[in-house]
């Protein structure tokens, strides 16, 4: 028998290889490529509709770009998809030298080879292309014409991506097991005043422009007292709904008998304290994760102030463990805890530790301001779960 004609493969160096944004057919190929690792629970067909769904919100519709590397030789339409990644545009925020700039970046993410062509320098080569188009990618509108930074949440530990400037950053988290009892009391403070959140309370407490405002003014502040730059992606409402558009078309694809998820987050309005959550479905119980996207809370300027703020966390997260349950969910996580969260830990779990992961959900950003005179160093301001893409 003659064997199949099969094309042989470029190198990963060739010349003829290029990095472009990928058509809507070719998109949704691709999507169909990385299925095999990322459809979770789903089928491939309700998977690339989940996707289409994400793709239609407001954080991703005009920001998020697939790209394709393929041989330039081969005909637009009939390339074959070599390595592929999406990249999200998002709103960000610069301190340096006691000013504030509003900026611009990109998450990477769904970095993706096929089995069968791994190993070829496919993934390296893409993401030494695309390091350098997305310094000036949908950057024209800013008023440095850059991206001085992008970001991305490594899953294959700390060295891949490092090698083409995306730098681990802290990436640790705490976790609790999801829990049927009552509520906590708050101390002090009694019992009722810890309230779910809605759509709507997360964007009044957490997305106003009074907290953004706020935190504006924190990052002035702290520019003035170190001269490292400093960035955050801006925590605005539609990175929740975003994350919310994942939970609910989940709750409806394996849930279709209950309401959709529509309790949010919890807060407490006389200690100031506000938490927004997103329920994770996976394929394994420990993928099935209550994630606390964000805390906003305003530093204590007392110790009585401080322990009232402890005991108002530690019964928002027995709130969570109880939504978890609710939800059939294995744990709640919440990324890169400050102290004052890991004393309120301490009062539900005395045991319960910072974890710092090695392997998978590595913060990594890649930063190019020393080519703009903002120093070699960086720090990555709000490095909370709502930024993972
Ligand atoms: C990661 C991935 C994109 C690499 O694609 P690739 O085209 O084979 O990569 P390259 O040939 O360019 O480079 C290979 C390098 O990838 C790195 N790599 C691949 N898989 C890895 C893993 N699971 N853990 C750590 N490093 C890994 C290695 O550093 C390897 O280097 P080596 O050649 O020195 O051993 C591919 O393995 C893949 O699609 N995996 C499944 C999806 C995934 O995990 N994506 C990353 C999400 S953050």
């Amino acid at each position: 028998m003659i064997a199949a004609n099969v094309p042989e493969l470029p190198a990963g160096d060739s010349p003829d290889l290029i990095l472009v944004p990928a058509t809507p057919e070719e998109r949704t190929a691709s999507i169909k490529l990385n299925s095999i690792v990322w459809k979770g629970p789903l089928d491939v067909e309700t998977y690339i509709a989940r996707e289409d769904h994400l793709y239609n919100q407001r954080l991703t519709r005009d920001g998020l770009t697939c790209w394709i590397l393929v041989d330039g030789t081969e005909p637009e339409g009939d390339r074959t998809i070599l390595s592929s990644c999406e990249t999200y545009q998002k709103k960000a925020l610069l301190a340096h030298d006691g000013q504030v700039e509003d900026a611009s970046t990109h998450g990477v993410g769904s970095v993706y080879c096929r089995p069968e062509f791994r190993g070829k320098g496919y993934a390296k080569r893409m993401l030494e292309e695309l390091s350098r188009k997305l310094d000036t990618w949908h950057m024209e509108k800013q008023p440095r014409g850059r991206a001085l930074f992008t970001i991305l949440f490594s899953d294959i530990g700390k060295k891949f991506y490092a090698q083409f400037g995306w730098r681990p950053f802290l990436s640790s988290h705490m976790v609790l097991p999801a829990r049927a009892e009552e509520p906590l009391s708050n101390g002090a403070a009694g019992k009722s005043v810890t309230r779910d959140l809605y759509a709507e309370d997360v964007r009044t407490n957490m997305c106003s422009d009074a907290v953004i405002a706020k935190l504006r003014d924190q990052m002035c502040v702290a520019s003035k007292l170190s001269h490292v730059a400093k960035v955050a992606i801006v925590p605005d409402f539609d990175h929740f709904v975003w994350h919310w558009a994942r939970e609910e078309f989940f709750a409806q694809e394996l849930f279709s008998h209950r309401p959709p998820p529509t309790i949010k987050g919890a807060g407490n309005d006389a200690a100031r304290v506000y938490c927004t959550w997103n329920r994770n479905f996976g394929e394994t119980p420990e993928d099935n994760v209550l994630y606390i996207l964000r805390w906003v809370y305003d530093e204590p300027t007392s110790q009585e102030e401080e322990q009232t703020l402890v005991q108002a966390m530690a019964a928002i997260l027995r709130r969570a463990q109880h939504e978890a349950k609710e939800w059939g969910l294995h744990t709640v996580e919440f990324w890169n805890p400050e102290p004052l969260l890991q004393q309120a830990v301490k009062v539900l779990d005395p045991d319960a530790e910072v974890v710092h992961r090695e392997k998978t959900s590595i913060s990594s950003l890649r930063w190019t301001g020393d080519e703009h005179g903002l120093g070699q160093d960086v720090e990555w301001l709000l490095n909370e779960k709502y930024t993972w893409c």
